[in-house]
């Protein structure tokens, strides 16, 4: 039998590919103008990164995490996320030293989750994040909230809504806490094993619970925004002030907990309402971690960031039926006839690739009439023929496929006219 592709995983062919590097090269832009830089951290990490960041009650620790003892006995995870490894990247080369702070840094790369696979969820997707590090100014919040409208803005979406809420300080999150404690405690036989372990570790993770999402102690729970001190509810009507000022729409929705255990103050979620994008809708989470830093064993540092995964970008891009503007043409494809001009077209096609443009011509013996075809298939601007003919005139034909228009011109002559045309913005 021969063998597949593992569970909830995908190959991303030529056709499709071309989506993908459209959506990283406009993501590099806009990190670009926002003056984020790019950082790459390996994939895959010590377990007790995830473990201290992403938290133990967590159901990315508890079930989610790709976890094996490597031959030297210590315990490594394939990354589920990407900003713990960006903290103990930050932490482990003295970035928080750097002159200019905050430190802003983007990544994409694929995350591994053993989730159960569905539309939109993936056991191995490519994350696209942004971290901005030593700042507690709630215009970060908002610049990096306004990093992502940017991007699906500029790729075309229209359907989507920003979703933010605050977790508050430590203190308030203790006030919170204790109040869902005095609100779960009474009822928690009816609620299920993790929900139970969670009333005594992490009470908020409750408000998660996926399978106990319809109890009617669900809704009528203490909400955080009653619970925030001063220091935090002035911080949280600040970015809801830069939101309005950027011209950024959102909602607050207090029961916004996210899934990881590293946030304060501000958490955030995008979402797509487009009609037939399933049932997952979150297409980007994120928000502020000021404790992770020192978690991580470094100074301690602000923090803020965003994750959201190509795949579901796509998904939301197809849900909008948005066609992405990718040119798959290439320049020249070279057709030949004969046994001396094939022999010749493999130095022309060498010296036009020297000179920058993309070509291509046949290596299977093809007649010419399948060779044309080919050049029609690979959307071929040119087509140089090349026959034995006119090679002993030492010339080719340049044909325009797009109007048919063929000229006779020399060979040395052929890459200056395709620099002239492309001067010409014709190629
Ligand atoms: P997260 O909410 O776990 O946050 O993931 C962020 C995004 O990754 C989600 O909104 C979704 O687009 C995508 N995603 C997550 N799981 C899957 C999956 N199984 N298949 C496909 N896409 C998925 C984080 O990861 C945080 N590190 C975000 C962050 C950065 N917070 C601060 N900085």
């Amino acid at each position: 039998m021969s063998i597949q592709i593992p569970r909830g995983t995908q190959d991303i062919l030529p056709g499709e590919i071309e989506k993908w590097q459209y959506i990283e090269e406009t993501a590099r832009e806009i990190c670009r103008r926002y003056n984020y830089k790019e950082i790459r951290t390996p994939i895959f990490e010590h377990t007790d990164l995830f473990l201290r960041s992403v938290g133990e009650t967590t159901d990315i620790v508890q079930k989610e995490m790709y976890t094996f003892e490597d031959r030297g006995g210590r315990s490594i995870t394939l990354r589920p996320e990407g900003t713990a490894a960006v903290v103990r990247a930050f932490v482990e080369n003295k970035m928080f030293g750097n002159p200019t702070q905050p430190t802003k840094l983007y990544y994409s790369g694929p995350m591994f989750r053993y989730e159960r696979p569905q539309a939109g969820r993936f056991r191995q997707f490519v994350q696209f994040g942004v971290e901005a590090l030593g700042s507690a100014d709630p215009a970060v919040d908002v610049e990096v909230i306004s990093l992502v409208m940017d991007l699906y803005r500029t790729l075309g979406l229209k359907q989507v809504t920003l979703v933010i809420n605050s977790l508050g300080d430590s203190d308030s999150r203790t006030a919170h806490k204790e109040a869902l404690t005095n609100h779960f405690a009474p009822r928690i036989d009816e609620f299920c094993s993790d929900c139970k372990s969670r009333l005594e570790k992490n009470p908020m993770r409750i408000l998660d619970c996926k399978k106990d999402r319809n109890h009617e102690l669900m809704d009528t729970a203490p909400s955080i925004l009653d619970y925030l001190n001063d220091e935090s509810r002035t911080y949280f009507e600040k970015v809801q002030q830069y939101l309005k000022a950027v011209n950024i729409d959102f909602e607050v929705d207090p029961g916004l907990v996210r899934g990881l255990d590293y946030y304060n103050h501000t958490a955030f979620e995008i979402m797509s309402n487009a009609e037939g994008f399933g049932a997952i809708t979150t297409l980007c989470g994120g928000g502020r971690y000021n404790g992770l830093v020192e978690e991580i064993g470094g100074p301690n540092t602000p923090g803020i960031g965003f994750a959201l995964s190509i795949e579901r970008l796509l998904s939301a891009l197809n849900a909008e039926n948005i066609k992405l503007p990718i040119q798959s043409s290439i320049d020249c494809y070279v057709v030949t006839l004969g046994e001396k001009a094939t022999e010749v077209s493999v130095s022309i096609v060498s010296e036009l690739r020297n000179a920058g443009f993309s070509v291509d011509k046949d290596y299977q013996d093809k007649k010419m009439k399948a060779q044309f075809k080919a050049a029609d298939r690979l959307q071929a601007k040119y087509v140089v023929v090349l026959g034995d003919d006119e090679l002993a005139r030492n010339a080719v034909n340049l044909k325009a496929m797009e109007t048919g228009e063929q000229l006779e011109i020399s060979i040395d002559s052929l890459i200056p006219s395709l620099l002239e045309k492309r001067s010409r913005g014709e190629l």
